[in-house]
């Protein structure tokens, strides 16, 4: 089996998932390909150790990561960094010749969105791709795979969610990801919206036009030092976007949800179609749902339980349930097994042309949600 050498620049929340995902990959039957950390770089020191103390294939550490763009011995590199460095840091590890993992937005902005786009035209042999992981649980696959079968016929709405709930407390102590300099205008969108946004794009459902409610309920909030400061980023975004289709027009909601009450990590993909209709919540993790409606007959959804039905084998037993952390190692296999030549087993992980073409929504969105008006989605090319 091929190794491939890792570096992680950002050693906080995704890195270490990573870090798990790469631990276990005994967890996986069958493989092309299997990543080694061998180098990590983080600002902060502290955080460095933990890889260290639990992946001895660490052989290096350091503040500076051009540090690990100038190490021979590193294939590809894994970015977990805030928003606002994106735009500088990706191009660089193109230049320094590292394909790249690259966390969501994929920039802050769509000016960063296209300095890296650009970066990645001057490298077309690096493997680029971006991190969603949600449509990697086997619900999520089934609903994909019904839609590709042609089950759902003209479609009457398509709705994909990600609504967390922490954000209600007004005591919440603020972190960068409420921070406009650092998260990006955007706000919840920009944390949220490529996870909304991947599988309506890999099914070809690009919104012409959006329109977009965004809300902002708490407008300070703690910074951990004793002062209150103030919490500019918006808190919820209900994206209405307007698809072109040739069987009919339809419309495509989006919703990512910082305060979403009672919901803790919830991702959710419901398409309503003339024919069929396909549901599947993170909320119930091994089930999806599914309705096949036939003309004058009985309307009736049906739940299946899938279990640990995984794009890649693992030795967990189908019966069992696919969680978090195996939604991320499968989102992983999938990239080092592109990595090693193969197609990531049919799905790949999300492209950096559908990255740009979710911060195309989400800069019209903002735009409408701040004018109350409908904008135009403008594409790249
Ligand atoms: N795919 C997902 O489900 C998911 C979930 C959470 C976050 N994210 C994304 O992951 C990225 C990181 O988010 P996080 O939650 O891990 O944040 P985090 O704050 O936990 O970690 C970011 C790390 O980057 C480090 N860092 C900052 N500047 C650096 C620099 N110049 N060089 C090296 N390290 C530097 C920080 O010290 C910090 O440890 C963001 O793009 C975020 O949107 C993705």
């Amino acid at each position: 089996m091929k190794t491939i050498r890792f570096g992680i620049i950002g050693c906080g929340l995704m890195g270490r998932e990573f870090a798990s995902a790469a631990a276990r990959w005994l967890h996986l039957t069958e493989s092309r390909a299997r990543p080694k950390i061998v180098g990590v770089c983080d600002t902060n020191e502290a955080l460095m150790g933990w890889f260290k103390a639990h992946l001895p294939s660490v052989k290096q550490t350091t503040t500076d990561f051009r540090e690990l763009l100038s190490n021979p011995d590193i294939d590809a590199i894994y970015c977990a960094v805030p928003h606002l460095l994106h735009g500088d840091i990706y191009p660089q590890i193109l230049a320094a010749g590292k394909h790249l993992f690259g966390e969501k937005p994929f920039g802050m902005d769509m000016a960063q969105n296209k300095i890296i786009s650009q970066a990645i035209y001057d490298h077309p042999d690096i493997l680029v791709r971006c991190s969603s992981e949600m449509p990697f649980f086997p619900g999520a696959q089934r609903v994909i795979e019904f839609v590709k079968s042609g089950e759902v016929g003209d479609i009457i709405e398509v709705e994909s969610a990600f609504l967390h709930s922490s954000d209600i407390n007004p005591d919440k102590i603020i972190n960068w990801k409420r921070m406009i300099d650092i998260n990006g205008e955007y706000g919840c969108m920009g944390d949220l919206g490529m996870h909304v946004c991947h599988v309506p794009l890999r099914l070809g459902w690009k919104p012409e036009t959006v329109h977009a409610s965004l809300l902002k309920r708490v407008a300070n909030r703690p910074d951990g030092k004793g002062n209150i400061v103030p919490c500019e980023t918006w808190d919820n975004a209900t994206i209405t976007g307007h698809v072109a289709a040739q069987d009919g027009d339809f419309p495509l909601v989006f919703k990512t949800w910082r305060i979403a009450p009672g919901e803790s990590n919830t991702w959710s993909l419901r398409i309503l179609g003339m024919k069929g209709s396909a549901f599947f919540t993170t909320k119930s993790p091994r089930q999806w749902q599914f309705m096949k409606y036939e003309r004058g007959g009985k309307q009736t959804w049906q739940t299946e339980d899938l279990g640990y039905q995984s794009l890649f084998p693992a030795i967990t037993g189908g019966i069992f349930e696919f969680g978090f952390a195996d939604a991320i190692q499968q989102m992983w296999a999938a990239y080092v097994d592109e990595l090693a030549g193969g197609d990531g087993n049919g799905f790949h992980c999300a492209t950096p042309s559908e990255a740009s073409d979710h911060h195309a929504i989400l800069t019209a969105a903002l735009a409408a949600g701040k004018s109350g008006q409908v904008k135009d989605v403008e594409y790249l090319a």
